[in-house]
């Protein structure tokens, strides 16, 4: 399968290149001009498009023939970074594709997740301090959901819990809400957030879902799934 890797060069991307290529998939990667050097060690597997996320002629040029579309979704400043990269590949993407999209918790496809008065007042405080700062807007990525959802492309959102560094354990398992008891560890390994991101690639059972994640090795996880990881 060809696939664009959009935000290639982050943390969750360079995982995500790692993935792709272990499936076999022809990879094109998005990232800024200044970050290319990160993806050194994958210069001679994959092809690199240099360019902000948000710049519409670089998306178009970089999903050209991708089947499928990874985006690393992060709210960066206050010039509608996430969403003007998510609408740029809800127009350019080929007709068909599948389009899968990294974010928080925070994000809501429904309404219907219920978070801890903790969750709450981190995101309001987080929010707040960086839009002082003028360095990160998340209403910004919820903007950019919203338009995912209304959208009839092929999509899939899926919902990262707190994250944490560490070898794979597997397969996040997931559910459709925050709040549901599988979710409460919340905990994944970056490694692992991105494995659910490329798997969902050619899980048509994903389409249209948001699913929220959490590490298959998690108390609350392996408390609902008596059995092992999937890897
Ligand atoms: N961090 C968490 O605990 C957490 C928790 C839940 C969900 N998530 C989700 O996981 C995904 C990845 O998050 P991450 O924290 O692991 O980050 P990450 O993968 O390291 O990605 C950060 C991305 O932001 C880009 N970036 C950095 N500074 C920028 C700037 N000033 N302007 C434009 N782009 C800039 C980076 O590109 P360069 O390589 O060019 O710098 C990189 O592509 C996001 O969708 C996030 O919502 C994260």
């Amino acid at each position: 399968m060809k696939v664009c890797i959009v935000g290639a060069s982050g943390k969750l991307g360079q995982y995500m290149v790692q993935h792709a290529l272990e499936r076999g998939d022809e990879v094109v990667g998005v990232c800024r001009e200044q970050s290319v050097g990160k993806l050194e060690r994958f210069k001679d597997r994959i092809s690199i498009v240099p360019g902000r996320t948000n710049d519409r002629e670089v998306i178009r040029r970089a999903v050209a023939g991708c089947e499928g579309v990874l985006t690393v979704l992060v709210p960066w400043g206050v010039q509608q970074y996430a969403s003007g990269t998510a609408q740029a590949v809800l127009d350019f993407a080929e007709p068909g594709a599948r389009l899968v999209f990294s974010c928080g918790w925070h994000i809501t496809k429904d309404g219907k997740d219920v978070y801890s008065r903790k969750f709450l007042w981190a995101v309001a405080a987080f929010g707040w301090l960086a839009r002082a700062l003028r360095l990160v807007d998340i209403d910004d990525q919820v903007a950019a959901c919203k338009r995912i959802f209304a959208s009839d492309t092929r999509w899939t959102v899926v919902r990262g819990s707190d994250l944490e560094e560490g070898p794979s354990q597997g397969l996040p398992v997931w559910s459709q809400h925050v709040g549901d008891d599988i979710l409460r560890s919340n905990r994944t390994r970056r490694i692992d957030f991105a494995l659910f991101m490329v798997e969902a690639l050619t899980n048509d059972g994903l389409i249209h879902e948001a699913p929220a994640i959490v590490g298959c090795q998690t108390a609350s996880a392996l408390a609902h799934h008596a059995s092992s990881c999937e890897h």
